[in-house]
């Protein structure tokens, strides 16, 4: 069910594709349902509905709730799309993102084992506040669910809270749905009012208990954040089981589906984002974003921004560099601090120490860019490529101006503004020849002299 408009998100963007650690909240639900092996799979939209089917692809099956009519409802538009081949049905909000696969299958098996019509999930919660409560019988039978806003004080103080997800028997659930109505505070179908129908006609709902994390719906930005909080540590401590060390879990942001290898240390205030993936032996941060970037092994990046980069084993970056996408860091480079690289090739082994621009560039190995050097890759309307050839050595503050090519095994004079190409093996040099002006200090202060005794003369009236 994913068709609500999440009115407490206070949202343009429909509530279930708000990322949790960079992947939508939609995204875990039908991930748990996958890896259950259900036969089909269908997601009931409505409001922004064709955000959500471009976000998750269309090799899902979609069921259109044009009318948010409740969550009985959503199920009532769902039962029409599903092929009759299906015996058993399982319903779950789409707005709870931390619901684990070995729950669902517990839930499946519950109902199975027991012959009963449903089995529904349900925790107790130290503050059950919003979420609809399990009333059981006098002999701990399950009896029905009541929503908050149609509870009697009594009902308030019940601590289970039923985490809207079930399996049911598809024929039961067809003839309890017919006997739906919307009489309660929020005038919608509810599909809790499935249970109580099912009692009442003599059939037996089971309640399976969950971890409490587990059931966290997301309503609110509150939520949001706890479910946030909880999944990254799901996903460090996934990776720390997997040999990474972290100085921190608390403050490493690692999105889902990021890949580090073994014995990587990962320092405070980092961000693994995207489709990122990160070699052995590394050391990462601390303060450091990588999104959508391949790393190699033996890699350090400290204080540093980097985005559809590859980088290859041995590399240091940083501290504080920026490399933008289209780059490739050959083995062994170093690209050092108030560095900003852009869509250039790196050669192995080469070096771009300090305050350097390298924007659309094709950098060969062994090259040496000295401080201050940039490529003036851009003239206001054209972007230009500049070529530097192996083992070059670009002196401190040249500036190349592009298109051009530096040969291989050449030089750059220091301060020079490099507009053609230097053929393989020479220096390019442009600038003005130095003049010294002697005894320049002495001359200067006896200016100075001069001009502070005519001063004082005028304002003593001399
Ligand atoms: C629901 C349950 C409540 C339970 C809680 C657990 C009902 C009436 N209440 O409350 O017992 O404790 O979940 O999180 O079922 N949706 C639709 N179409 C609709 C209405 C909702 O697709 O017409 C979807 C929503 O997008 C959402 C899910 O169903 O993903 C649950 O709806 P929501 O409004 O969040 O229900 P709760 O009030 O949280
Ligand atoms: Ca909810």
């Amino acid at each position: 069910m994913a068709a609500g408009k999440g009115k407490r998100m206070k949202t343009g963007v429909p509530k279930v594709l708000h990322p949790i650690c960079g992947k939508p909240i939609l995204g875990y639900v039908l991930d748990a349902v996958r890896s259950l092996g259900a036969g089909n799979t269908l997601v009931v939209v409505g409001h922004g509905s064709d955000l959500v089917r471009e976000a998750l692809g269309d090799d899902l099956d979609y069921v259109e709730q044009e009318e948010q009519r409740g969550t009985g409802h959503a199920v009532m538009v769902a039962m029409e799309e599903l092929s009759s081949d299906y015996r058993e049905v399982l319903v779950l909000p789409g707005d709870s993102p931390l619901v684990r696969a070995d729950t669902l299958e517990e839930l499946v098996d519950a109902r199975r084992r027991s012959g009963a019509a449903a089995s529904l999930l349900s925790v107790e919660l130290e503050n059950p506040e919003g979420y609809g409560r399990v009333i059981r019988g006098s002999g701990g039978e399950v009896k029905r669910i009541v929503e908050e806003s149609d509870a009697g004080e009594l009902e308030r103080g019940v601590s289970e809270v039923n985490a809207c997800t079930y399996a049911l028997d598809r024929e039961r659930l067809q003839e309890s749905l017919a006997g739906l109505d919307t009489d309660n505070a929020q005038g919608e179908y509810y599909i809790t009012g499935v249970v109580e129908l099912m009692v009442a006609g003599g059939e037996v709902v089971v309640a399976v208990s969950a971890p409490a994390e587990e059931v966290l719906g997301i309503n609110d930005r509150e939520q949001l954040a706890e479910a946030q909080a909880i999944m990254r540590s799901r996903i460090n401590q996934d990776l720390m089981a997997k040999g990474v060390s972290m100085l921190d879990p608390g403050q490493t942001y690692i999105d889902y589906g990021v890949e580090v290898g073994g014995d990587t240390v990962i320092m405070p205030l980092v961000f693994l984002q995207g489709a990122t993936e990160i070699g052995e032996g590394c050391v990462i941060g601390p303060c450091t974003s990588i999104k959508d970037c391949r790393v190699g092994d033996r890699v350090r990046v400290e204080f540093s921004w980097m985005e559809g980069v590859e980088v290859e084993p041995e590399v240091q970056i940083g501290p504080y560099s920026k490399v933008r996408p289209g780059t490739r860091i050959g083995r062994g480079a170093r690209i050092g601090s108030f560095v900003e690289i852009k869509n250039t090739v790196v050669g192995a082994g080469s070096k771009v120490p300090h305050l350097s621009y390298m924007g659309d560039a094709e950098i060969g190995e062994g090259v040496n860019i000295g401080a201050g050097s940039i490529t003036c890759n851009y003239d206001g309307e054209r972007k230009s490529r500049t070529e530097i050839g192996d083992r070059a050595f670009i002196g401190s503050d040249t500036m190349l101006i592009a298109p051009v090519r530096i040969g291989e095994d050449s030089v750059t004079g220091a301060g020079s503004s490099i507009y053609e190409d230097v053929p393989d093996g020479n220096l390019g040099i442009e600038r003005s020849k130095q003049r010294n002006v002697p005894d320049w200090h002495k001359r200067r202060q006896k200016r100075n002299r001069r001009e502070s005794e005519g001063w004082k003369k005028k304002s003593t009236g001399e």
